[in-house]
């Protein structure tokens, strides 16, 4: 029978078992490299975008192990790009996943170089994807899209931006850094799952992709504020401290959380238009509104 928890455990642990087995396959010269990316690898993240990948393809029909290696290649740019966000250059956090950052074990010059590893790394897998056909890579450059200037790197490069000093902002602004900093990397799992099983349902993913991603930053902003650094497993207060451009900041707290709600709606709202069973995405964005971590 369907349970919401244990179908997330699910698509958790057969992830987990497969990035284990692709770090320990990690042999680098010197040693460090390779070990202080598999350190931030495996430190046990939510796994929420790989998650949303495979269970993309469960509502499209398509077998999981054909999106394995782009949840894998996804989960290691999103790991990359936690070791360089949380540089002292950047947002300067010194926690992460429950453990102390990568720069904090590692030093600052060799948490870039595990940042740089993972990136790398996450296209060389791509690489070998696209070696089997035409739709793995146009699935290889969505990713590319998404993780590149026009993407991530653009929302982080505007939430830099807007976290100087007297710097003005509009509502537009903050839609931005949400849409690209992480909306990109939230919207790639499930689009690249249609892309792998030939374009089904495309707009309608790409929708939801688009506004989980939205609901994604809204609740990480929100939990800045108000979470726990127990369950959340990085430290709070963060985004006053660094004057970040955020929904609490934007909205107060209390419509921050109203946009959380309407936000969730909508997304609900464009699921109906996908072609499958939805329970589980249903289910995820609630897990996305709910959640402490
Ligand atoms: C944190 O992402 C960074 C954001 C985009 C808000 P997650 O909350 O998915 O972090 P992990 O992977 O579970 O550590
Ligand atoms: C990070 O956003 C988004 C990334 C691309 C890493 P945040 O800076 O808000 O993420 P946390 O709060 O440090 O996890
Ligand atoms: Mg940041
Ligand atoms: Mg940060
Ligand atoms: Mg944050």
């Amino acid at each position: 029978m369907y349970n919401f928890h244990s179908q997330f455990e699910q698509y958790q642990n057969l992830f987990e078992e497969y990035t284990k087995t692709y770090a320990q396959s990690l042999k680098t010269q010197p040693a460090h490299l390779g070990e202080s990316m598999a350190y931030s690898l495996l430190l046990g993240g939510k796994r929420v975008r790989p998650v949303l990948a495979l269970a993309t393809a469960d509502v499209l029909g398509l077998d999981k192990q054909e999106i394995l290696p782009f949840a894998l290649a996804i989960e290691l740019i999103h790991t990359y790009s936690l070791i360089h966000d949380d540089l002292p250059a950047m947002d300067n956090d010194d926690f992460r996943r429950g453990k102390p950052s990568n720069h904090k074990v590692f030093g600052e010059a060799n948490a870039i170089l595990a940042g740089d590893g993972l990136l790398n790394s996450a296209y060389a897998i791509c690489f070998e994807e696209c070696l089997k056909g035409e739709k793995y890579i146009y699935a290889s450059k969505y990713l590319n899209d998404c993780a590149g200037i026009y993407g991530m790197l653009a929302g982080q490069s505007a939430d830099l931006y807007f976290s100087k000093e007297n710097c003005e902002f509009t509502e537009d602004d903050l839609a931005y850094i949400y849409a690209h900093k992480t909306g990109k990397l939230l919207l790639a799992p499930v689009a690249i799952a249609s892309i792998l099983a030939n374009n089904h349902s495309f707009p309608a993913l790409e929708s939801f992709g688009k506004l989980l991603g939205d609901l994604f930053q809204i609740t990480d902003d929100i939990l800045d504020e108000v979470g726990e650094f127990e369950k959340l497993g990085k430290s709070i207060g963060k985004d006053k401290e660094e004057n970040k451009l955020t929904a609490v900041r934007v909205f107060g707290l209390e419509n921050a959380r109203v946009n959380a709600d309407i936000c969730a709606t909508n997304c609900h709202a464009v699921l109906d238009g996908v072609d499958g069973d939805t329970r589980f995405l249903n289910d995820l964005i609630d897990f996305v509104r709910n959640r402490a971590h």
